[in-house]
């Protein structure tokens, strides 16, 4: 019940899929959380189900476009102002374009556009979020990556070009706070195939769906969940020597 108590957590993108399953398991382990993102109305129904009258945990939504310089600068701001501090930030925000996008049939605008929420939001989150951090103590940063930071992703170019900078980038973030006693720690997590809005939008059909299962040890797609309990070891001070980790949640398919 307490495993990240009184901790103020930031989760971008947690109006759907993984950020919002991550805030629920926040803020059910005692923290308050500050769900952001694009999606309002998604943000909302996430403060909602953890704030809501019959459930008691503690959450606000701001909008926040992670690829924007200016909504971290005011988020951030905002949340020293009114929490007095910041102990966890989750930069989980992401987008995978149109599907299939192969490296010849990709826009450089649509390149663009990927690289800028993956990898120029999570550089944002960290560049804006250490500085909060370390006035609060230190704390923990959660980069969401993905199996595609370990694998080539032909039908994904831009995606998986996207999941590994934040791979590489997370370890930079880890060694530079660890060596400089900033007591920050940053880890990234890589989720296999999750059954969220954006997982089940690679899966167009039931027979690719049935095929994609197949290729999973474990022999089923992941949940939300099962995202999000590693998302919280890592913000709570269980990981407290764990820091340019990397955790794969995959049902052991970079294994095989
Ligand atoms: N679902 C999977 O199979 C899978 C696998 C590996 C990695 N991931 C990663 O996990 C993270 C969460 O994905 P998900 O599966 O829950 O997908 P999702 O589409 O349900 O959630 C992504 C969220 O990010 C928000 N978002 C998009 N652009 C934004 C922006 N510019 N600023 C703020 N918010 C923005 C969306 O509104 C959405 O709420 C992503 O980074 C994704 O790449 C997912």
């Amino acid at each position: 019940m307490d495993r990240v108590r009184d901790k103020v957590v930031l989760v971008t993108g947690a109006g759907s899929g993984i950020g919002r399953a991550a805030a629920r398991l926040l803020a059910a382990e005692g923290a308050t959380v500050i769900v952001t993102g694009v999606n309002r109305a998604g943000g909302l129904e996430t403060v909602q189900q953890i704030a809501g009258p019959n459930s008691g945990g503690r959450a606000r939504f701001a909008e926040q476009d992670t690829s924007r310089e200016a909504d971290w600068q005011r988020v951030i701001d905002d949340i020293l102002a009114r929490e007095g501090r910041l102990d966890g930030l989750v930069n989980n925000a992401g987008i995978a374009g149109p599907f299939p996008s192969t490296f010849e049939s990709e826009t450089l605008e649509q390149w663009r556009r990927i690289l800028a929420v993956n990898v120029e939001g999570v550089f944002l989150g960290c560049k804006y979020g250490v500085p909060a951090l370390r006035a609060s103590g230190g704390g923990s940063i959660v980069n969401l990556s993905s199996l595609a930071a370990f694998l080539g992703t032909p039908d994904l170019a831009a995606y998986g070009a996207s999941k590994g900078a934040v791979r590489q980038f997370t370890k930079t973030v880890a060694i530079d706070c660890a060596r400089k006693s900033y007591k920050v720690r940053c880890n990234s997590v890589h989720p296999g195939v999750i059954l969220t809005p954006m997982g089940e939008g690679i899966l167009p059909s039931e027979k690719a769906r049935e095929r994609t299962r197949q290729r999973i040890p474990i022999g089923d797609f992941g949940a939300p969940d099962d995202i999000a309990w590693g998302i919280l070891y890592l913000i709570s001070d269980e990981s407290r020597f764990v820091t340019g980790a990397e955790l794969v949640i995959d049902g052991g398919m970079n294994a095989i």
